[in-house]
């Protein structure tokens, strides 16, 4: 069968009134919006921002389905039959994105299936155990007494934006010393982010560029003088061992700085948002910071910063709850929906630190799950635990500048991100 017989999403058709990931209704209140789609019913035509048909995905346990079912595969490509990939035209055509820098863009590990998934996992994935990322805790922990002995320094009229002096600070300190970005180049990286974030045409291909650049020349000074740091262990891996090729060396730097710092800022930003905003659990945390860690699967539950997983293609027919997904089609699990799914939690909509997980390890979804689980879940747990408890023992009496509705967020679908959070110290 060709492409042409088979485009992606095909079968899942064209229905009026459906909803798109960008209605700027389910943008602005994805629980209200994806809590409603996941009452209709269990799987639910849509339509992805670009305008490819998918299947919505959001009750809890179907979305564990398909992320554990091989059948349903992260790159298109491996749908049989399937010779072309609509995003990735659609990344150079919407996004203005140069030919030559689409890989670098489409080439990471969540659009890769085995056996290159697994290769190129397998690189990385030591950095990033449970063991390893409690080795860099004491570090975690200094960076952010650093930055919360800073926080004074910034506040005007005595309020102090979390966003800018705390929440992104932190994880990208972390993830760049990790990973082996010069200090003197974060801030670059913090721009690139935004621009990448924000899914603005120019903006974005000129970040793509900038940032493959940057790397390829660290790439060449750590291949002449290597450190200790992950970066020189990927060269090594390339020229020693021919274990990855220059552009997966570059893609896996740019997807675990960027991975590894949005995310984890929003984790911090929302969560202490929720915090402030209930003050019997904030109260409950301040008075045993053994919570910390159960604090930080709820906020996570509740307000984690990723509510769409990547799209998935199915290599073959499926029937996903009563509902035949044909071969080709194109899936969209909605984690923010499974996490306040009210067959899998008692009143999914209240915060509640000490919720009991069910033995369920961490008891939602918002690392994801199966072979793509968020490669850097423990470090953002740490670095969660730490933030969290360090800004509250240091600032007892934070408290919110603004009213809650006064906070912006982000409006980008699939991600829960404060522009800013204003706070007294
Ligand atoms: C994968 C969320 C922090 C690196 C994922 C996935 C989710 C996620 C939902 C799976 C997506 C899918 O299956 O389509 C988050 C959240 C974070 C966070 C909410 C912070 C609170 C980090 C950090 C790193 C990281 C600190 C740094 C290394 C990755 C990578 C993948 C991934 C490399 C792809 C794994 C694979 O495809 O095998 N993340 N993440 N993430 N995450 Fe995270």
């Amino acid at each position: 069968m060709t492409s042409a017989a088979n485009p992606l999403g095909a079968h899942v058709g064209e229905h009026p009134g459906e909803p798109n990931l960008a209605d700027p209704g389910l943008v602005s209140d994805p629980f209200g919006g994806y809590g409603a789609i996941r009452e209709h019913g269990a799987v639910t035509r849509g339509r992805y921002f670009d305008g490819t048909p998918v299947w919505l995905v959001t009750r809890f346990d179907d979305v564990l389905t398909v992320l554990n079912d091989r059948r349903f595969a992260n790159d298109p490509l491996s749908v049989p039959g399937q010779e072309t990939d609509t995003t990735a035209a659609y990344a150079a055509e919407a996004l203005g994105l140069p030919e030559q820098f689409v890989p670098y863009l489409l080439g990471n590990l969540l659009r890769k299936d085995p056996p290159d998934h697994t290769r190129l996992r397998r690189l990385v994935s030591r950095a990033f155990t449970v063991r390893r990322v409690s080795e860099l805790r004491p570090r975690v922990e200094l960076i952010a007494e650093d930055l919360l002995d800073r926080l004074p320094d910034h506040a005007e009229d005595g309020v102090v934006d979390l966003i800018e002096h705390f929440a992104y600070p932190l994880p990208i300190t972390v993830i760049c010393e990790l990973v082996g970005i010069p200090e003197q180049d974060r801030p670059r990286w913090r721009e690139w982010g935004a621009a990448l974030v924000s899914l603005r045409p120019e903006p974005f291909a000129d970040a793509i560029r900038a940032i493959v650049e940057h790397v390829h020349a660290l790439v060449l000074e750590r291949r002449a003088a290597p450190t200790g740091d992950l970066l020189s262990g990927l060269v090594r891996a390339r020229d020693e061992d021919d274990r990855l090729t220059d552009t997966e060396l570059v893609t896996m730097v740019l997807t675990l700085v960027l991975a590894g710092h949005e995310t984890t800022a929003h984790l911090i930003g929302n969560g202490v948002e929720a915090l402030l905003a209930h003050p019997d659990q904030r109260a409950a945390l301040q008075a045993d910071p053994g919570l910390l860690p159960d604090a930080v699967h709820e906020l996570m539950r509740r307000c984690g910063p990723v509510h769409l997983t990547r799209l998935r293609y199915a290599t073959e027919d499926v029937e996903l709850a009563g509902t035949l997904v044909r071969r080709g089609d194109v899936v969209q699990p909605v984690l923010v929906a499974a996490n306040s799914d009210p067959r899998r939690y008692s009143a999914p909509d209240r915060l509640d630190l000490s919720r009991e997980r069910g033995g369920h390890g961490e008891g939602h979804l918002g690392f994801g799950h199966g072979a793509h689980y968020c490669l850097g879940a423990a470090l953002a747990r740490q670095e969660g635990e730490v933030a969290f408890g360090s800004l509250l023992r240091r600032y007892p009496d934070l408290s919110p500048a603004v009213p809650p509705e006064k906070l912006a967020r982000v409006p980008v679908p699939g991600s829960w991100r404060l522009t800013s959070l204003p706070v007294r110290l």
